[in-house]
């Protein structure tokens, strides 16, 4: 192997404006950069301890089960399903866009019997219709998700929702990887079973986490199977023996992404849950309105914006690719375009985290008329 043939490593700094991940500030990339530690050294069950209390109050819950998954926020997806879902439960999934497709098909591969519902990309379900469905069925568990990333959309009035699920019997479990840390999401006052995240959109650190959050009626649930979790890295059993107190060894946690991730929730901490939703609403608002003001007005109705990621809709005929393309290669900034049904049709823009600044929407917009003028 000729060595030389690889140089030293060179990524060039984006404006990171798409839907994930975010920007990461230095603090975070600094805690990650410590010396790596064994999973069970008295530092690294700080840090543990650490992210778990942060991320009770991310996901404003007092559940004990509150732990960061090693994988992406479709790990969190894939134990919420695989702990939840044996086979032969029913499963009922409310799809308003790709995740919660993604979710059904989840469910199915787990042995569910799923139904779907779903709504035309760019809508959201009322609490009644997802009621309607759920009277049909003894159904175990309600699949939503709260920010629907490919369509822009905020699936509102989930306490309700959850409500309905309970009041049916069913758990509810909820996708808050585009939504966690730069909208509400309130676990405990809204009743959701299961919810988790990723840590690289509004939260603001390196893809590679999901955290999760499990409540005692789920724990229970879980607790009650007939049969084994058939995914083995991510039964929670397992999982919270290596979070909980002895800390039996169940996989080499990913230390360094942990450090990272506690920096990452120091920081939202440090902001206020309150100022950090404050500051995502105000940098939307800021977006709407430029865009409006070129022509490339939101596709979604202003009560069902999720704010962290906007779906400007775009004229027709336009070549978006290329000016996808122009952005990163002249001005270094990343969006992205629509895909299924909205391929072409939109774009897809998020603030998330410490992507959601003024410089950065004025940056975007500035470009943009350039671009477009
Ligand atoms: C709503 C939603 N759910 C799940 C995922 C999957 O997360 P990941 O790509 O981190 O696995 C994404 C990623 O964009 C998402 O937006």
């Amino acid at each position: 192997m000729d060595a030389s043939r690889f140089s030293d490593l060179h990524i060039t700094q984006r404006v990171l404006l798409g839907p994930g991940p975010s920007m990461v500030e230095g603090r975070v990339l600094a805690a990650q950069s410590m010396p790596v530690t064994g999973h069970l050294d008295p530092d690294y069950l700080k840090v543990m301890a650490d992210v778990q209390d942060l991320l009770r109050y991310t996901f404003q819950t007092d559940n004990e089960v509150t732990i960061s998954l090693s994988g992406t926020g479709t790990t969190g997806m894939e134990a919420g399903v695989s702990n939840f879902v044996e086979p032969g439960d029913n499963v009922l999934v409310a799809i308003i866009g790709y995740f919660g497709m993604r979710i059904a098909e989840m469910a199915e591969r787990y042995g569910g019997n799923v139904d779907r519902i779903e709504k035309p990309w760019g809508e959201a379900f009322s609490p009644d219709e997802i009621e309607a469905a759920l009277a049909k069925k003894d159904y175990k568990l309600l699949a939503v998700v709260h920010g629907e990333t490919s369509t822009g959309v905020c699936q509102p009035e989930i306490k309700a929702i959850a409500d309905a699920a309970h009041k049916h019997g069913a758990l509810l479990l909820l996708d808050t990887v585009a939504s966690l840390g730069g909208v509400p999401v309130e676990v405990d006052a809204w009743g959701v079973d299961i919810c988790y995240s990723g840590s690289q959109k509004a939260l603001s650190a390196p893809p590679g986490l999901a955290p999760i959050t499990v409540s005692p009626r789920a724990w229970e649930a879980l607790q009650n199977r007939a049969t084994k979790v058939t995914n083995w890295y991510l039964d929670l059993n397992l999982l919270m023996d290596y979070w909980g107190e002895p800390h039996k060894y169940h996989h080499t946690a990913p230390v360094s992404a942990n450090y990272a991730l506690r920096e990452a929730l120091r920081i939202t901490a440090e902001e206020g849950l309150e100022n950090r939703f404050v500051r995502h609403a105000e940098m939307a608002e800021m977006l709407y309105e430029g865009l409006t003001n070129l022509d490339l007005p939101p596709l979604v109705p202003p009560a069902l914006r999720l704010k962290t990621l906007t779906t400007p809709r775009l004229p027709e005929g336009m070549n978006e690719a290329a000016i996808r393309g122009m952005l990163r290669d002249l001005y270094s900034i990343e969006i992205a375009g629509g895909f299924g049904p909205l391929a072409g049709k939109i774009w897809r823009i998020g603030l998330m985290g410490y992507s959601a600044r003024r410089e950065n929407v004025r940056l975007l917009l500035a470009a943009l008329d350039d671009l477009l003028g």
